[in-house]
């Protein structure tokens, strides 16, 4: 059954954080490795826009569909960093900006040159790309939902099991729309032909003695 994008886009929303207390991590902490985690995460759903600036250089930008998707994708998982961000500050740590600007300062050479790959990667694939992308992102969706599972039962920590079932409750629709276009554009994009069997006269198709 297709994704209902437009019961999609009329039901995002920030992810709800205003009933968490977060002052609760204060006397009862969550530990090194769990928080460990948590930065990443905050890092990754912070950095969603970049992924997004790279996708838009390829052909997957030229569908509505998708644009629309990827706009209230990119709204939701900022959110989600935000509110990864208050479990962060709560720890005494660095959230937000003050943690994201100096790393994409340290990453700037390399970022420079990744929507050049997307470019050439896109022109490369050619129609296909979309296929490519809409199955990319569903395993990447897949990962953290199930990451956030990981997290829950690792931590065993009340609020944040709150906050991380809130926020992979959003994931779960994510997963809906790239694996139900992922399905449907990878069976609409065929077999790949099979090669032909290499001929007598070599790659160039050319008798040896006239090369
Ligand atoms: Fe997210
Ligand atoms: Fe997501």
């Amino acid at each position: 059954m297709a994704f209902d994008i437009d019961a999609y886009r009329r039901s995002v929303t920030p992810v709800v954080v205003d009933d968490i207390d977060f002052g609760a991590f204060r006397a009862d902490p969550l530990p090194d490795e769990v928080l460990r985690t948590l930065r990443f995460m905050h890092d990754v759903e912070s950095h969603t826009v970049c992924y997004l600036r790279d996708l838009l250089c390829t052909s997957s930008h030229t569908d509505p569909r998708i644009t629309t998707f990827l706009t209230m994708w990119n709204y939701e998982e900022y959110w989600h960093g935000v509110a990864i961000g208050k479990v962060l500050d709560a720890h005494g740590e660095a959230s937000e900006d003050a943690r994201i600007a100096p790393m994409r300062q340290r990453l700037r050479a390399k970022e420079r040159f990744t929507p050049l790959t997307h470019v050439f990667g896109s022109a490369l694939i050619g129609d296909d790309f979309a296929a490519l992308h809409m199955t990319w992102g569903a395993v990447n969706e897949w990962s953290t939902q199930t990451g956030y599972e990981q997290l829950i039962k690792k931590a065993d920590h009340p609020v944040l099991t709150t906050l991380l079932k809130r926020i992979a409750l959003q994931e779960s629709r994510h997963i809906a729309f790239y694996a139900t276009e992922a399905r449907e554009r990878l069976a609409r994009s065929g077999p790949v032909p099979a090669r032909p069997p290499a001929s007598p006269c070599g790659a160039s198709g050319l008798p040896s003695a006239a090369r």
